[in-house]
């Protein structure tokens, strides 16, 4: 790939800046998104491989950002497992969440070609997109996927049907985490057959259950997706949101790269990781809403020596954009990265 500091960053090969997109780009911060959410509905976008690839390549075309990621949901693997699904207003609600997983478990039915759609929106993307702009895919980790499909939609930020069920029935709780991560594996190598360039995976709700139990019982299955993966050649970034001091157990047999949430400061998150690991991250996303450049431009310069010091990192933000952040504001920050000058020699 031509000249990508994207990739060079991931191979571990020196560039002058880190490189730099964020978590949910594609949709909520963009102007030119939500023109399009005028006509269409997000399921629409999503399973329209001309219109997915479009979306997708929307902020490398006007917030200058160094990848693109897929325009996708984590929630379509629920949905090749045959669970109907509706994303409406309040987020995304099933019609029949696997409250009673024990008696249900034996419905659920695998239909790969439901995700054909996706592999069809990469091809496209492949051809449409400029060769230095990398290409992420992704999926959710299977504990989070897992939290969505026992509780059916997130109104409840404790997901507290899904964690009953993940201490009550441990045994029918890891046959549903088995079913998830083999068709994970199967969707992300797949991915990868199609051409991306890195593969994130989301473990967005990490935090619902304490690091031991989550190192314990659901790092085995993370493991496996990620090293599917890892071995069609594709790096892998993986997103614990919320693990906190458990990090310390992410190693390179994990993952390439580990994205921090915005609770930890970078300096704090590297002495805990292992140093072989690359460190993505980590700004608190809730600052892109503020008025004030000034008070924004002083928390990307507490960046500037971690950046200096550190060749393995990618610039991003802790969480995903939000609907409140100012387009302005985000561009601000890609252009601040790229035009700063980080002192490497
Ligand atoms: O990063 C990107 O821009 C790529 C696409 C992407 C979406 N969802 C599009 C989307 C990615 C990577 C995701 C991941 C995802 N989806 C996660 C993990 C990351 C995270 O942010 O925590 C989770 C938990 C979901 C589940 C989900 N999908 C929720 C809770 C919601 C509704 C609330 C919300 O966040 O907007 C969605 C809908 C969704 N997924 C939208 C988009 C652009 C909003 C749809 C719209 O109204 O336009």
């Amino acid at each position: 790939m031509a000249n990508s500091i994207f990739i060079d960053t991931l191979k571990g090969v020196q560039r002058e800046r880190p490189p730099v997109w964020f978590m949910r780009q594609a949709g909520r911060v963009l102007p030119s998104y939500l023109k399009l959410r005028e006509k269409y509905s997000f399921r629409e976008l999503m399973l329209n491989p001309e219109l997915a690839a479009e979306v997708t390549l929307l902020p490398v075309n006007e917030l200058g950002v160094d990848a693109a990621i897929l325009f996708s949901d984590i929630l379509i693997i629920p949905e090749a497992l045959g669970m109907d699904i509706k994303f409406t207003d309040k987020g995304p609600v099933f019609d029949h969440p696997l409250h009673d997983a024990k008696n249900q478990l034996p419905l659920l039915k695998t239909d790969s070609s439901k995700l054909e759609h996706v592999y069809k929106a990469l091809d496209i993307i492949k051809r449409q997109k400029k060769d230095d702009i990398a290409l992420i895919g992704f999926c959710g980790a299977p504990f989070t996927t897992f939290c969505y499909m026992v509780e059916g939609n997130s109104t409840n930020h404790n997901f507290p049907n899904a964690i009953r069920l993940f201490y009550n029935y441990p045994q029918i709780a890891s046959q549903l985490l088995e079913i998830i991560t083999e068709l994970s594996i199967e969707y992300a190598t797949t991915q990868s057959d199609h051409g991306i360039d890195v593969f994130q995976l989301f473990e967005t709700n990490a935090g619902l259950i304490p690091s031991e139990v989550y190192i314990e019982r659901i790092l085995p299955f993370v493991k496996r997706i990620t090293n599917a993966v890892r071995s069609k050649n594709t790096p892998v970034i993986f997103f614990p949101k919320g693990l906190g001091i458990g990090i310390s157990h992410i190693n390179f047999d994990i993952a390439d790269f580990i994205s921090i949430d915005w609770q930890f400061s970078l300096p704090e998150a590297r002495t805990l990781c292992d140093s072989t690991l690359g460190i993505q991250g980590n700004l608190d996303p809730r600052i892109l809403s503020i008025d004030n450049k000034d008070i924004l431009e002083k928390k990307l310069e507490k960046y500037l020596l971690f950046g200096k010091e550190n060749l393995n990192w990618i610039f991003n933000t802790g969480h995903g954009l939000m609907p409140d952040n100012k387009f302005e504001n985000v561009k601000f920050v890609v252009d601040w990265v790229k035009k700063t000058n980080w002192n490497r020699s």
